[in-house]
């Protein structure tokens, strides 16, 4: 197997939020792991940007201590540059202006809370800094429902064109969630099946291991509905059951996500958890010390979308924070076999096709056999295992991280795995709908021990539908 660096143009990067935690946790070391694979073209160049006081010795020494010690390090730092600005006034703009050049392609990354989309979107263009080609990225969270999304896709839109904005949900450049795509639409193996006739149900599963220490004050007032359902589970479900796009371009990939979210009934069961204490761990209201918080570390719930390929196949999501372990994956479960020509004594078996998201990148087709061996005709569920670490060898460690991917691809100028704002609107009115639900009927989520698999209510809520969650397990 060979690994392709496809060229991109040299690039002006400016990273608003320079200092700030997803820059150094994300942004940055994807650069340099881009810059290492020989991706960033002579020329290419990086611009921090933040209102903390600094000078570009300071920024780089704190870049190097985010990536690491790594050898040609130096090289790499040598493309960076820092400029102290300030989103809401005009400090430091004339001398941003001055630190750019007129790369071939100029990006600007919003890596700030979304307050400030609105006046850096309008500071940007007011300084010159946004040509016809320019682009601009911003983050998670886009909106905190419906209306605020709009308000922040006007702010823009008054701004920019609908194709220069590249709005990220970093589930989408997994590589597992691209493969997905590819298994679903390079074999012909699934498309036949795929729908409510073979289909029972789909699991998409999204649990973590980590608390929400750190990130107290965004998180109790989201809660895992708006934090990781309305965007992440929301893009797995859509390219689950999306139908097939004539070609794979941006257009043509998010009119059939759209369409997708549209059909979507309100959840016809939702069960919200949150973590207690539990295997020496703080329970959630400790850590974000709000003892009487109602928000929900944990979401379950069964969706359906209403068309013709799926009426009648339940969707079920999941995810939570401080779960017994980190696993997501995506699990299409078909239907039993009609009639079993091996009498009762065999038993129902039914396929299962998991994709697994994280950790252990891969993919399992549970498939019947005979037991080998003497004794009559035993059958035995055997997974064909497709774990990418093995498959792929050396290789599997090519696998580029999600924002290596989507930063180079924002340098493409290809929106593909990027959210369009009719997308995000769609998303938060089924999203809002659901909120609607749960606060009206004013019920506290059920506490779990961290540590375990989530509250007793989700594993009722399948019991009620005559089915199991699978297990989760890394
Ligand atoms: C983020 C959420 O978008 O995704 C976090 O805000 C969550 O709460 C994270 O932990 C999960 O991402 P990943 O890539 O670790 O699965």
């Amino acid at each position: 197997m060979v690994s392709r660096v496809i060229p991109v143009e040299p690039f002006e990067l400016i990273v608003f939020g320079a200092t700030g935690d997803l820059a150094r946790r994300k942004i940055l070391p994807a650069l340099w792991r881009r810059f290492r694979a020989g991706q960033m073209p002579e020329g290419a160049r990086v611009i921090g940007a933040a209102r903390t006081e600094l000078d570009t010795d300071g920024w780089r020494r704190m870049v190097a201590e985010a990536i690491g010690p790594a050898e040609g390090l130096d090289a790499f730092l040598a493309r960076l540059d820092y400029v102290t600005v300030d989103a809401m006034g005009e400090t430091g703009w004339p001398e941003l202006r001055a630190a750019c050049g007129a790369p071939e392609v100029r990006a600007v990354y919003f890596s700030v809370a979304p307050t400030l989309f609105a006046p850096l979107a309008e500071r940007v263009r007011a300084h010159g800094l946004a040509g016809s080609g320019t682009r601009v990225v911003v983050e998670k969270p886009f909106g905190h429902d419906l209306a605020s999304a709009r308000a922040l896709n006007a702010a823009l839109a008054a701004q920019f064109s609908e194709d220069q904005i590249y709005r990220i949900d970093h589930y989408l450049g997994k590589e597992t969630v691209q493969n997905l795509m590819a298994v679903r639409f390079g074999n012909m193996l699934f498309e036949p099946l795929w729908n409510a006739q073979y289909v029972d149900h789909i699991q998409i599963t999204v649990a973590e291991q980590v608390g929400v220490a750190g990130r107290a004050e965004y998180y109790d007032h989201a809660g895992a509905m708006r934090d990781m359902v309305q965007n992440h589970l929301m893009q797995l479900l859509c390219l689950t059951a999306m139908e097939p796009p004539a070609r794979f371009e941006p257009g043509a990939v998010r009119d059939e996500k759209l369409k997708v979210i549209r059909a979507l009934e309100p959840p016809r069961w939702l069960v919200r958890g949150q973590y207690g204490a539990g295997q020496g761990q703080a329970a959630y209201v400790d850590d974000v010390g709000a003892p009487a918080s109602g928000t929900e570390t944990f979401v379950a719930l069964r969706a359906e979308v209403g068309n013709w390929r799926w009426v009648g196949t339940p969707f079920y999501l999941r995810t939570g924070k401080r779960l017994s372990a980190r696993s997501s994956e995506i699990a299409v479960v078909f239907k039993d076999t009609p009639h079993s020509i091996f009498g009762i004594d065999a038993g129902a078996h039914r396929n299962i096709l998991a994709i697994q998201l994280q950790p252990n990148e891969g993919m399992k087709l549970w498939m019947t056999i005979k037991e080998p061996g003497p004794g009559g005709m035993r059958l035995l569920d055997v997974p064909l295992d497709m774990t990418f670490a093995e498959t792929l060898g050396p290789d599997a460690d090519l696998i580029a991280d999600a924002y290596e991917r989507l930063i180079m691809d924002v340098i493409r100028g290809n929106q593909t795995l990027f959210m369009r704002g009719d997308e995000v609107e769609a998303a938060w009115a089924w999203t809002d709908a659901a909120i609607a639900g749960f606060e009206s009927a004013g019920e506290r989520p059920e506490v779990y021990p961290a540590g375990s698999d989530g509250p007793r209510g989700a594993e009722r809520m399948m019991a009620r539908d005559q089915r199991l969650w699978r297990e989760i397990a890394d």
